[in-house]
């Protein structure tokens, strides 16, 4: 889901320039949309979205060194980072793993609230709520303990696809999401009791201790390099038995990653210890892929924590 943001230079010619190389680019002429984009930016040096197609297209073309310096303008030139740059840069090595910049969040978000669940389960075979479902269930019925829940958050609740799975087993449901537009969509659905426009810490970290029987995070672990806050602000709001149930994409090797897609991947190990270094117990931690991309199913985990 690449996003696609367009910060006016202020120069029209400029920006017209720029519409030229992007028509280039479209046509394949990588080459001949560089130099434009280089006589773009020599016009208005302070064009953040020129340097940063300008980063995309040194990149496809396999000259890293350009990529990175074009990048590095395109964030110092928008400290807020809405075209992620530096994420980039995170991809290339040549930013140490970072937390993703929440108006790049924001901005991608906000542009996909409309057609997200098209992009996300038609496109994509997306089942990240399903699985939390069945995960939850399972846990459950191992505990020997009914599986409903009277108040239960969802992180990063998006259009409200887990409040949907889940609707039928919870009494009063939070949302909380940063994208002011995925929380419209949520707000239409009425499966939300309340809802914030918030980041997942933020939002818990307003929620009293012990006020929530179930956490949910359905596909947003991906857009959080660590997990360590989440875990131990979930712990706090969780009531004793509560249960703290997510998805993350994972990898072979250790610790966090940053993909191809731009989203973290969570190695198993890596899960396991956040989850115990946090006091919490995890009661299912099982390989199951929410997403296909290219119909090759995305490598991914189900986990489920309890505060015991
Ligand atoms: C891939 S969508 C998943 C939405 C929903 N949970 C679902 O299963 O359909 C990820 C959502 O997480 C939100 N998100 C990502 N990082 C966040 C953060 N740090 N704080 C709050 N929301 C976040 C995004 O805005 C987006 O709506």
């Amino acid at each position: 889901m690449p996003t696609r943001v367009f910060l006016t230079s202020g120069d029209l010619m400029a920006d017209r320039r720029y519409d030229f190389a992007r028509d280039l680019q479209m046509k394949g002429d990588l080459v001949g949309a560089a130099d434009l984009l280089l006589q773009t930016t020599d016009l208005a040096p302070n064009f953040v979205t020129a340097w940063f197609s300008l980063g995309d297209i040194r990149e496809a073309l396999g000259e890293r060194d350009a990529a990175i310096a074009a990048f590095r303008k395109a964030w110092a030139g928008d400290p807020d980072d809405r075209h992620g740059a530096s994420l980039r840069l995170m991809r290339l090595g040549a930013e140490p793993l970072a937390a993703m910049p929440q108006f790049y969040l924001q901005t991608l978000f906000d542009q996909y609230a409309r057609r997200f669940e098209s992009a996300l389960v038609d496109d994509l075979g997306y089942r990240g709520p399903e699985l939390l479902f069945r995960a939850v269930l399972a846990v459950r019925a191992a505990a020997r303990k009914p599986a409903f829940f009277k108040r239960a958050i969802d992180l990063g609740c998006g259009t409200g696809l887990a409040a949907a799975a889940f609707a039928r087993k919870v009494d009063h449901f939070i949302g909380i999401d940063l994208s002011p537009r995925m929380i419209e969509q949520a707000r239409v659905t009425g499966f939300y009791a309340e809802l914030a426009v918030a980041d997942i810490v933020q939002g818990l970290r307003a929620r009293p201790d012990g006020s929530a029987d179930l956490i949910l995070a359905a596909d947003v672990m991906i857009y959080v390099a660590d997990l360590a806050p989440v875990l131990a602000e979930s712990r706090r709001v969780l009531a004793d038995g509560g249960l703290f149930a997510f998805t993350t994409e994972t990898h072979a090797g250790e610790g966090v990653i940053l993909g191809e897609g731009l989203r973290y991947a969570h190695a198993a190990a890596h899960v396991r210890a956040s989850v115990e270094s946090a006091g919490l117990t995890l009661s299912l931690l099982e390989d199951r892929s929410a997403r296909a991309e290219d119909n090759v199913p995305v490598p991914g985990l189900v986990a489920v924590a309890t505060k015991t």
